[in-house]
């Protein structure tokens, strides 16, 4: 059978949805080139704010009332809106075929099967007390892969229905990593990126380094230990991760990033408010003053440090006085990027229990105010960056120029360039900066080849 999948939400969404490519492809299913073209299409949904789930739905619909057309083409809805709803979206959407949930990638083969011999309306939802099974397999080209290590989350942040839809943490075992990634690099690839909702929890909910050697630059927790196995193999060039939290900030943390090779230094790390009574309220578990302290030992022990973030305006109760105490947050973290979203109450979280009470027009202006303070401050770092030289990950043709290739730099800042004629995606190129936007750079190659050069921002 032809496929076509459908990913909306995070990272961690589009990790999930090239497992399940995976696994069909071993299956001897094929990838389709669209949809008229495709025998069966997954919607792989998300849920964390109404506006995700209202998108998905939207598309099931279209996508169950083009079977007029096409009767025998299947339609599934998988991830984190078909977890949070399960069966009730086959009344919802009567043509549906299928719901899987958050931890059924490898399930989505066999669901196939049973449909073509007859069966229909199945759900496949995940089973709390079953260790997860995690697809290793990949399909991404060359440059850079995520590399899913913790699944779910224990946090349960008043607004957020993640824990819900993604289940109690899940570490896998340290091994499995390993296998991933090695297989990764013996494929091309240059960057992996970690992926975790909590990812500095690795480790934490179940034991994970049976039949792995300690480490031997002394680490004990185990995320840093992970860090330093995974930047130990040889052919990496680039580790990320995310999301972090500012508990996962410890000592050994910091020394990691400062010390092992191969780790981009930038962090993305959610602060959500700049006011102590809002992130009390959100559950969120550290103070405005205790966020900045932990940028500042991450900015004292690595000079390029990038930090980017993500912000809720809106949230129940947020006065104009909280709201400033954010802008104020927000300029004293100097932000390299930041997402701001506006606050969606999400049903069964203790936040939904709470009075939505600031009107949707002034989350608007608040959301505004910050994305307009978000491109100064933007630009302002960005400008610094002219004139030096940065390493870029050759990624391919940019998007919005395609005279231009674009690729990144280690603190994660978008680099487009005039390519040379040898350029292949994967290359390391030093790149001299000289025009900045609010969110990307643009320069020209000053160097080829794969050579570590200094890196400067
Ligand atoms: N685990 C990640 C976040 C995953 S959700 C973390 O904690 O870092 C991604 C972002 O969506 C969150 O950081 C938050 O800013 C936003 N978000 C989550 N729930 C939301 C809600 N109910 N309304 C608006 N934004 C929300
Ligand atoms: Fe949601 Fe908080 Fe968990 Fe992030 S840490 S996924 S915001 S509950
Ligand atoms: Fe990600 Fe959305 Fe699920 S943000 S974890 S896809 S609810």
């Amino acid at each position: 059978m032809k496929y076509l999948l459908h990913t909306y939400g995070c990272q961690m969404n589009v990790r999930d949805a090239e497992g399940v490519a995976a696994c069909l492809e071993a299956a001897g299913h094929l990838p389709a080139v669209d949809e008229a073209d495709a025998d069966v299409i997954v919607v792989n949904t998300c849920s964390v704010r109404g506006k995700a789930e209202e998108k998905a739905l939207g598309k099931l619909g279209l996508l169950c009332a083009g079977k007029r057309l096409a009767p025998h083409r299947l339609v599934g809805v998988m991830g984190c809106m078909a977890q949070r709803r399960g069966a009730e979206l086959l009344k919802k959407i009567p043509k549906l075929d299928f719901v899987a949930g958050t931890r059924q990638q490898q399930s989505i083969p066999e669901i196939l099967a049973r449909l073509v011999a007859g069966e229909r309306g199945l759900v496949r939802l995940d089973d709390a007390a079953a260790v997860p099974r995690v697809p290793s397999a990949h399909l991404t080209g060359p440059v850079s892969a995520f590399v899913t290590v913790l699944l779910g989350c224990n946090r349960r942040c008043a607004y957020c229905v993640v824990p819900d839809v993604r289940g109690a943490e899940y570490s896998r075992p340290a091994a499995e990593i390993f296998d991933e990634v090695r297989q990764l690099v013996a494929s091309g690839v240059r960057e992996v990126t970690l992926l975790g909702q909590s990812v500095m929890n690795y480790g934490r909910s179940n034991p994970v380094w049976e039949g792995v050697r300690a480490s031997s630059a002394g680490f004990r927790e185990d995320f840093p230990r992970l860090l330093e196995a995974v930047s130990a193999m040889p052919g990496i060039r680039r580790i990320r991760f995310t999301s972090g939290h500012p508990s996962g900030i410890t000592d050994e943390l910091v020394r990691a990033m400062a010390t092992l090779p191969h780790i981009c230094p930038h962090l993305h790390l959610p602060v959500q408010s700049g006011s102590d009574r809002i992130l009390g309220l959100m559950r969120r578990g550290y103070t405005a003053a205790q966020y900045l302290d932990a940028v500042a030992r991450l900015r004292t022990a690595i000079p390029e440090f990038a930090l980017t973030t993500d912000i809720i305006v809106g949230f129940p109760t947020e006065t104009e006085a909280d709201f400033q105490a954010t802008r104020h947050l927000m300029e004293g973290a100097a932000f390299d990027n930041a997402f701001v979203f506006k606050y969606s109450p999400r049903p069964g979280t203790p936040a939904a229990a709470q009075c939505d009470d600031v009107p949707a027009a002034e989350k608007a202006r608040r959301n505004q105010v910050l994305l307009d303070d978000q491109d100064t401050r933007g630009l302002r770092l960005n400008e610094a960056c002219v004139g030096h030289t940065l390493e870029v990950l050759a990624e391919g043709v940019s998007l919005r120029n395609e005279e231009r290739w674009s690729g990144r730099t280690p603190g994660n800042k978008i680099v487009a360039f005039e390519p040379p004629p040898s350029i292949a995606a994967g290359d390391l190129v030093a790149v001299r900066i000289t025009r900045a936007g609010p969110q990307t750079l643009v320069g020209e190659v000053a160097g080829e080849g794969c050579r570590p050069i200094q890196q400067r921002l």
